[in-house]
C-alpha cells in the first residue's frame, strides 16, 4: 500500500523516500498497521528495525504512532519514531499527530500523541484505541479529509 520510492541522488544511500501523506509507526504486533490499512489511503510506515534503511518524508504528513510507555510516560514515543523525527526533513514536514493505544493504561492512554504534538508544535487530530472501530476509521477519513484541505485554503 505505501508509495514508497527509492530517494534520489544524494539521499540514495542514506534512505527510502515517501510522498505518502499518511505515515505512521506499527510494532511487530501490527495494530496500527491494522488500522491504517482499514482507512485506505496510501501511506507509509516508519522501518522497525535500526538496520533499515530510514524513511525520508518529500510531502507534508500526518504521523500515526502508538504509546509504548515506562513509568510516569517516559520513554513512551518508539524509538523508530525518534529515529525519524531526528531528521530535520521529516520534522519540518510533519503536520498533524494520530495517537494509538489502549485505555488500560489510563492517564497514558495514547500519551506519545501528546508528546509528539507539544515537541513539533502540531495539533493532536485525534486519538483511537488498538486497531480501531469502524466509527474511529470513518471519522478519522473524514477528518483528515477537511484537515487537508483547510491547510490547503491557509497556505494558498
Ligand atoms: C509494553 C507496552 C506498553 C504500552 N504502553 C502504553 C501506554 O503507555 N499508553 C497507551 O495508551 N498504550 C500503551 N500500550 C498499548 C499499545 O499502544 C497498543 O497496543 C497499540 O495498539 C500498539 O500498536 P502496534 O501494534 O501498531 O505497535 C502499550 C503496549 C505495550 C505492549
Amino acid at each position: 500500500m505505501a508509495a514508497l520510492e527509492t530517494a534520489p541522488a544524494q539521499a540514495m544511500t542514506e534512505g527510502v523516500s515517501t510522498r505518502s501523506h499518511l505515515i505512521y509507526f506499527s510494532s511487530s504486533s501490527e495494530n496500527t498497521k491494522r488500522f491504517v490499512q482499514k482507512l485506505g489511503v496510501d501511506a507509509a510506515r516508519i522501518p522497525l528495525h535500526a538496520k533499515d534503511a530510514p524513511l525520508l518524508a518529500l510531502e507534508p504528513f500526518v504521523l500515526v504512532l502508538p504509546t509504548y510507555g515506562g513509568t510516569n510516560g517516559e520513554g513512551s514515543v518508539p524509538k523508530q519514531v525518534i529515529r525519524f523525527l531526528n531528521n530535520p526533513q521529516n520534522r519540518e514536514l510533519i503536520r498533524g499527530v494520530i495517537g494509538a493505544g489502549n485505555t488500560n493504561f489510563a492517564e497514558n492512554y495514547c500519551m506519545a500523541g501528546d508528546i509528539i504534538a507539544t515537541k513539533c508544535r502540531v495539533p493532536l487530530l485525534y486519538r483511537f484505541e488498538l486497531m480501531g472501530t469502524p466509527e474511529d476509521v470513518d471519522r478519522v477519513n473524514q477528518g483528515l479529509e477537511k484537515f487537508w484541505t483547510r491547510l490547503s485554503q491557509i497556505q494558498k
